[in-house]
């Protein structure tokens, strides 16, 4: 049978999320690719010749119904990938951050995954071989010398403390999942030119950084779970 995979936040051709599905697709994947709106990652889709379908990861009835139909389709997925995330606040400063911009904040980036594998860990147990990835990011590291939480450079308080969350509940689950059931990392895709201009400040292409997304989605049975990596390396909290 068919490996599936499900990426979340697939709306944009410049994405992680569109250049991972892409990759995964060359790879011999089946790829179900999602977006909250369905008109985009449709078009996207069809370029790629993946399914696309309509996912909110904040919403428990949509992502209920994408689970139903998956569970009816497949009665499995071997690979969830946790793309979907946002509120960039660049030049925030954590004293006056809106408290609702918080809440949305960590609403989807911590909360959408913690959703999304709470939902979906039927389907994945019923893999020979499942993954999941939730894409993490620097900013959310104390490690990473340059976007980290405990360097001046960091302008991103609200992103950056989503971001350690969610590396927290990779931690967690992955404790869960012991048994090696299920494999779960935190990926940091790097600085990535997902948006025009940015190259000029040192983001490296999407191809580049997507590769280490399909490390973890792809990682082999003695592979590591429970971990931060970039690149397939392992880096620091
Ligand atoms: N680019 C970088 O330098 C970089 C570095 C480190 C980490 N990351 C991480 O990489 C991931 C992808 O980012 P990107 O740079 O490729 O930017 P992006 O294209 O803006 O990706 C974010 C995606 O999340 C989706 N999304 C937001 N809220 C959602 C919701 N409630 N339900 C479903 N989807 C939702 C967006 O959809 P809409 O179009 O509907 O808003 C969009 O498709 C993010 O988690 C980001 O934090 C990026």
């Amino acid at each position: 049978m068919d490996k599936i995979v499900l990426i979340t936040g697939v709306s944009r051709e410049l994405g992680l999320g569109y250049e991972t599905a892409k990759q995964l697709k060359e790879a011999g994947y089946k790829v179900i690719a999602t977006a909250r709106d369905l008109a985009k990652v449709s078009v996207l889709a069809d370029k790629i010749g993946v399914t696309a379908k309509e996912l909110d990861i904040t919403n428990d009835h949509s992502i209920r119904k994408l689970y139903n139909e998956l569970q009816e389709k497949f009665g499995k997925i071997d690979v969830l990938i946790n793309n979907a995330g946002s509120f960039f606040d660049q030049g925030g400063n954590p004293l006056t951050s809106n408290i609702e911009f918080i809440k949305d904040a960590l609403d989807t980036n911590l909360l959408g995954a913690w959703r999304m594998i709470q939902a979906f860990h039927p389907l994945l147990k019923e893999s020979d071989r499942p993954r999941i990835v939730n894409v993490s990011s620097g900013a959310g590291s104390f490690g990473d010398a340059v976007f980290g939480l405990a360097h001046h450079f960091s302008k991103v308080p609200v992103y950056g403390i989503t971001k350690l969350a969610l590396n927290g509940l990779t931690v967690k689950l992955a404790s869960q999942f012991k048994d090696g059931s299920i494999k779960i990392n935190s990926v940091d895709p790097g600085f990535t030119a997902t948006y025009p201009g940015t190259e000029k400040w040192g983001a490296r292409p999407v191809e580049e950084s997507a590769k280490g997304i399909i490390w973890a989605a792809t990682l082999p049975e003695d592979g590591p779970s429970g971990g931060f990596f970039k690149d397939g390396e392992s880096i620091d909290w």
